[in-house]
Order: C-alpha cells, then structure tokens, then sequence
C-alpha cells in the first residue's frame, strides 16, 4: 500500500502492511475462500481499511470517532470499494454491543494505534482474540516505550525520558499526549493471556523518527533507503526495545 505521493506515510505503514498482507493471503490459502472478513478497532479513517478492503475482502471499522467514520466512507468511496468496507459506531471495550459484530466472526482482526488509549488494555484485547474464528489473526500495533525514551532523551528532555522510563504507563509527563505505553513483552503476555499465540513481532518507525527530515525528504533515494533500513531492522529483537510502535501478529488455534 506503499503510496507514492505520501513517501512520509509508507515510513509508518510499510512494516505492518508487509506482515499483514502476508497473512492475509495464508489465511485465504487456508480457508480456500478469496474474500476474508475483517474486522478493524479503531480503524479510524481507514489507513489500513481501505486497503485491505482493495485486496478484495470486506472490512468492518469498529471507532468511537463520527468524524473518523465519515472520512472513511469518503475515503473507501474514493478508492472503490465502498460496497465492502463498513463503518460503525463503537467502543473495542463493548466490542459485542456494536450492531453486527459477532463473536468468532472475523478471519483477522486489526488493532492498531488503540491500546494506547483505552481504560482496559487487557480487555481489549481479549474482545479482538473473541472476535476471531479458529486459525484467525489479530494484528496489534501500539506504541513503544523504547522509542519515546529515545526520542526525549535525543530532543534533550532527559528527566522526561526518565520520567518515561519509570512511568507505569511509559508517559513522559503530563503533557505526554499518549496515556499508555508499552514493551514488546508487555504486547506478548497481553495476547498470551488471552489465549493467542505470538507469531512474530516487529519494531516499527525505529529510526523514522530520529533522523532530521531533511535528509530524508533531500538526499536522492534516502526515503527507499531508509524504508529499507527498517524493514531489515524490524524483526530484529535487538530494535525492538527503540522503536516508536511495535507490531505483534497472534494467531489463534485453528
Ligand atoms: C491513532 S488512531 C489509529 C487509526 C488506525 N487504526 C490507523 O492505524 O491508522 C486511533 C483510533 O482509535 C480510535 N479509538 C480510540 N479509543 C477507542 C476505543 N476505546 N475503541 C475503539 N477505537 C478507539 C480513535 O477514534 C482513532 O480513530
């Protein structure tokens, strides 16, 4: 989904896009079926919706946000596939109260970008692992400690970065505008205690976000360099404890 005319944007998406179409296209090998129904927490104004819904399956985005939902249903218009994506009004703490969102209805279900700031992390997780058929997959993204510890310290906020570092919820102070953090191993015991395997995990932004813009949006060929640099960085468990958002993809018993 790499987009040419947002080289910035493929820096946050590449990684998780690379790791969630694969998966997709196993669980269609699999199931035998073309079409996979997926659900979306918090899929917002459909970064990863839309393009999922333009591999060919149908896509449901659950989100609190009426702003959101409207982009949405713009922005999968635009692309085509608005008779495959549906938008919904709800909370991934009261997953099942959403109109049509069914226990163990879903093929794959996407939480990106939203434990960071619900009350229950563990309860939302546990809502997305009960979404999923057998053999299904959960794709969690969520913010690194690491990373935000580098970055303060990097932008010379040392006692922030130390405040992140001992921080319960990895926040560098009040006017933090994150509410949790987390490590890749805080990720792991939250999908293992609700049943899922952890299939593997991914550092995601680790260097993006360190290195000033302009060397990135000047030099020739520094965006398809750097987008390489992190996609071979991104498995490795030595980056996992910097990088901005850490990508963990579970799948459930078949
Ligand atoms: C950082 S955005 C991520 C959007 C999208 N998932 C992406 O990766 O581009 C966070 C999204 O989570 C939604 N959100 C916040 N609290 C939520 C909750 N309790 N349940 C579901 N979605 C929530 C927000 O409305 C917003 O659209």
């Amino acid at each position: 989904m790499s987009d040419p005319l947002r080289p910035r944007a493929s820096l946050r998406t590449a990684v998780v896009w690379d790791v969630l179409k694969d998966a997709l296209d196993r669980r269609v090998k699999a199931s035998g079926r073309d079409t996979l129904d997926v659900l979306d927490t918090g899929g917002g104004t459909g970064n990863f919706a839309v393009p999922v819904a333009r591999l060919g399956h149908r896509v449901t985005v659950v989100d609190p946000s009426p702003n959101a939902l409207f982009a949405l249903e713009r922005r999968a218009a635009e692309a085509g596939v608005a008779d495959r994506v549906r938008g919904v009004q709800g909370d991934i703490l009261g997953l099942f109260e959403v109109e049509g969102v069914e226990h163990g209805g879903y093929d794959a279900v996407l939480c990106h970008g939203v434990l960071e700031y619900v009350e229950d992390p563990a309860e939302g997780v546990r809502n997305a692992v009960d979404a999923l058929r057998p053999a299904g997959a959960l794709s969690l993204l969520a913010a690194g400690l690491g990373g935000a510890v580098l970055a303060r310290a990097l932008a010379g906020h040392f006692n922030e970065a130390r405040q992140a570092l001992t921080d319960p919820a990895g926040r560098w102070g009040d006017g933090d505008p994150v509410p949790r953090r987390f490590t890749a191993e805080q990720l792991g015991e939250l999908l293992g205690a609700a049943g899922l395997k952890v299939g593997s995990v991914q550092g995601v932004r680790v260097f993006a976000d360190l290195v000033p813009g302009v060397l990135v949006d000047t030099e020739p060929g520094a965006m398809e360099a750097l987008l390489k640099l992190e996609a071979a960085a991104a498995e490795l468990p030595a980056f996992h404890s910097v990088a901005t958002q850490l990508h963990v993809l579970g799948e459930k018993q078949g």
